[in-house]
């Protein structure tokens, strides 16, 4: 009898949810610590001082919880995630129920990737510019050397992709980070900085990034390695430079703090923090309940977790061919499958609470 995996079941049975109207999460997004070993200047998180950490018994309720919801990608990061010694233990376990994915800053790399890569369908590594640019911007000399050295590991053992985002300092370095994805033969994703209030400003001045996005989308329709479909890039020039929203769609997104508390209405906002952990909470009554309408016309960040879902249409074969054939195609073409701060260099520090 043939085997079907429990999240192709759960794709199937949230599709026909959705269908008759009721929302479900699809996607998860999960911090595993705040603490980081980098000092981004547009990151808020390794400059919180909250941490409360999770161990893997209750790391595995949040799955269970999570694929109750109907989810069915987990994505891990953090903080830096491979700071954690049990992220081997915790990937395993989420490999068995989801499709997983991590970002990584890539410091550590190297050396976790035998934990690691055997439990994951898709690696991210951060690069935000090339050579001093991406060493600038996080704050700790040699990040991008350790970075680059992660990702000629890694790109062997799990497909891999380099995440870059676009900040007011990097502009120029976004087609040469393109350049790079291609000699290293894997693919990218950009996203564009969202200002938070606890970090440095660098969102870019939108006049001067639209050069930029016009030329990342020439570049897609021209066959580079980019992951996003050229509607994200078409989607982020109309809203931003012609007043024509597309519509977030927060709710297919879920996202789950590092001491399991679910983050609404996404990411970026922020506006509620449940007090109890996701396992405590019925997702389900929780998504149908809570009013997402006023969300719908934020277009306020472009990052790709969400404004990709958010275009996604089954009846849009061109978006569909772009997306799923054309996007899963080129990565794994080029990806063959085979509380003190710590110091970069420094062994695994973070013990997860008991
Ligand atoms: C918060 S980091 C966590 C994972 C890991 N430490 C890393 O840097 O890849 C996840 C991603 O968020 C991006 N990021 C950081 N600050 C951002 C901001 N203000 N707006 C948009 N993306 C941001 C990072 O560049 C990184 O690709
Ligand atoms: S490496 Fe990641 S978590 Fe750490 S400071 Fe930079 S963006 Fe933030
Ligand atoms: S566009 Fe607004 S509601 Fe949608 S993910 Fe971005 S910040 Fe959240």
């Amino acid at each position: 009898m043939a085997v079907v995996k429990p999240v192709i079941l759960r794709s199937l049975n949230r599709s026909l949810r959705n269908i008759s109207g009721k929302k479900s999460p699809v996607i998860a997004g999960h911090k595993l610590l705040y603490r980081c070993n980098l000092e981004c200047k547009m990151c808020p998180f390794w400059r919180r001082e909250d941490e409360e950490l999770l161990g893997l018994q209750d790391e595995i309720r949040i799955m269970e919880a999570l694929a109750h919801a109907g989810v069915s990608f987990l994505g891990f990061e953090g903080g830096e995630p491979l700071l954690r010694r049990d992220v081997g233990e915790i990937l395993r376990e989420a490999h068995a129920r989801f499709h997983t994915s991590l970002v990584t800053n890539g410091w550590l790399l190297e050396r976790r990737l035998p934990e690691v890569a055997p439990h994951l369908d898709l690696l991210f590594v951060s690069l935000d510019g090339v050579g001093e640019m991406h060493d600038r911007l996080r704050g700790i000399p040699r990040s991008f050397e350790r970075a680059v050295e992660g990702m000629r590991a890694s790109r062997s053992e799990v497909p891999t992709l380099i995440s870059h985002t676009v900040t007011k300092e990097n502009l120029d370095h976004a087609v040469k980070v393109v350049e790079l994805a291609e000699r290293l033969d894997i693919g990218l994703t950009v996203q564009v900085a969202y200002d938070y209030t606890t970090a440095d400003p660098m969102s870019p001045d939108r006049a001067r990034l639209r050069p930029t996005i016009e030329r990342l989308r020439d570049l897609r329709k021209s066959g580079a390695p980019l992951m996003e479909s050229v509607g994200y890039f078409d989607a982020i020039l109309d809203s931003w430079y012609e007043g024509k929203p597309w519509r977030c769609k927060p709710w297919l997104t879920i996202n789950i703090d590092p001491s399991g508390r679910i983050v609404m209405p996404c990411y970026v906002l922020q506006e509620y923090q449940g007090s109890l952990p996701v396992w405590e909470v019925d997702v389900r009554e929780l998504w149908n309940r809570f009013d997402w309408s006023t969300y719908e016309s934020c277009n306020k960040c472009a990052l790709a977790c969400y404004l990709e879902p958010s275009l996604f249409r089954w009846t849009d074969f061109e978006h569909l061919r772009e997306r799923v054939i054309e996007g899963g195609l080129n990565y794994v073409r080029r990806s063959p499958r085979t509380t003190t701060r710590p110091s970069p260099g420094g062994l695994v520090q973070i013990e997860p609470a008991a």
